[in-house]
C-alpha cells in the first residue's frame, strides 16, 4: 500500500524536489512577522515549520493524510495548528494574510472548490502563492520510468487498470483562469522547466524521490480499477528502479527535468 499515510515517515527525508521547489515559493510570498498563513497541503509540516521561523502570526496547516498530520503534530513545538482536512473542506472565511501551498495542488480532486475555499479563507489584500508539478511530462524521467511498466509482460496487463489521481494543466493560462474564476487577481502565473545539472541525481536518489510522491499515485492500489496481483508493487518497484539506473550516464548520474507551475495571485 503506497498512500501519503504510508509514505509519511521517511517523507521528511525523501521529499527533496518538494523542498527545493519551495524555496522560490517563499521568495514569492515574503511572508512577514505579523502575517497569519494557511499551509495549504502542509504533508509532515517541515515547511510549515520554516513558515513559523518566519511570522509571529497565526500559522496553520491543513492535510487530509492522517498519517502525514500526525507526523506534523509529532514535530510540532511551536504552536502551529495542525487539521486532517482536504483543501475541498476548508471553511475558513477571511482568516490568512497568505496561503502557501506547496507540491499538492496536482493532488485535489475539486481544484476549482479548493480555490475558491482558498479565496474565502484569505482577507482581503491577502496573497497565495501554489506551485505543483505541471503538464502531462511533468517529469520525463518519472514517466519514462513507468513506462516499464506498461509495457513489461510481468505488469503490463494490470497496469493498464491504472487510473491517475493527478491533474495536471499544460498552460500557465489555463491555472490562472482557475484562479481568475475564484476572484483572484493573478500577478503572476508561469511554467519552469528545472534541468537539475547542477546537483547531479544518481539513480537510487532518483527512486528515493519517485517514492515521496508519484509512488502514492502509481503503486496505490487504489489508482487501480482491478485488484492487485500480490507481488506486482514489488514487482512495479524493481522495474522502476532499474528504468532508473538505464537513464544513468556512465558516471551514474541522472539529469533531471522537471516542469513546475509557479502561481501567484491576490484577492482584491
Ligand atoms: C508531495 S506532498 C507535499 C507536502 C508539503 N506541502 C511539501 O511541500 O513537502 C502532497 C501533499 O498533498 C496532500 N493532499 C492530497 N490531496 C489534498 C487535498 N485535496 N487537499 C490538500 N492537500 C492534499 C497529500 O496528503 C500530501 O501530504
Amino acid at each position: 500500500m503506497n498512500n501519503f499515510t504510508t509514505i509519511a515517515p521517511k517523507y521528511q527525508q525523501t521529499a527533496v524536489l518538494q523542498k527545493s521547489a519551495s524555496e522560490q515559493l517563499f521568495d514569492m510570498l515574503s511572508i512577514s512577522r505579523t502575517d497569519d498563513v494557511l499551509d495549504l497541503g502542509c504533508g509532515t509540516g517541515h515547511l510549515t515549520r520554516k513558515i513559523r521561523s518566519f511570522t509571529k502570526g497565526v500559522v496553520v496547516g491543513i492535510d487530509p493524510s492522517e498519517g502525514m498530520v500526525t507526523v506534523a503534530q509529532r514535530n510540532n513545538q511551536d504552536g502551529i495548528a495542525f487539521h486532517v482536512q482536504p483543501a475541498e473542506n476548508l471553511d475558513m472565511v477571511d482568516q490568512f494574510d497568505v496561503i502557501f501551498c506547496n507540491s499538492a495542488f496536482q493532488w485535489f480532486r475539486n481544484p476549482s472548490l479548493a480555490i475558491s475555499n482558498c479565496y474565502s479563507a484569505l482577507s482581503p489584500g491577502g496573497r497565495m502563492a501554489m506551485q505543483a508539478p505541471a503538464r502531462n511530462d511533468y517529469c520525463p524521467n518519472f514517466v519514462l520510468a513507468v513506462c516499464s511498466l506498461r509495457e513489461h509482460p510481468d505488469t503490463q496487463e494490470t497496469f493498464a487498470h491504472f487510473h491517475s489521481p493527478w491533474f495536471f494543466l499544460e498552460t500557465a493560462e489555463e491555472y490562472a483562469d482557475i484562479f481568475a474564476k475564484a476572484g483572484f487577481s493573478v500577478v503572476s502565473s508561469a511554467i519552469e522547466t528545472v534541468r537539475q545539472r547542477s546537483t547531479p541525481t544518481r539513480a537510487f536518489e532518483m527512486f528515493e524521490m519517485f517514492e515521496s510522491g508519484a509512488a502514492a499515485g502509481y503503486l496505490n492500489p487504489d489508482c487501480y480499477n482491478v485488484m492487485l496481483p500480490s507481488k506486482y508493487i514489488s514487482i512495479a518497484r524493481g522495474l522502476i528502479e532499474r528504468q532508473f539506473e538505464s537513464q544513468a550516464a556512465h558516471d551514474g548520474d541522472v539529469e533531471l527535468t522537471f516542469h513546475r507551475i509557479y502561481l501567484l495571485g491576490r484577492r482584491p
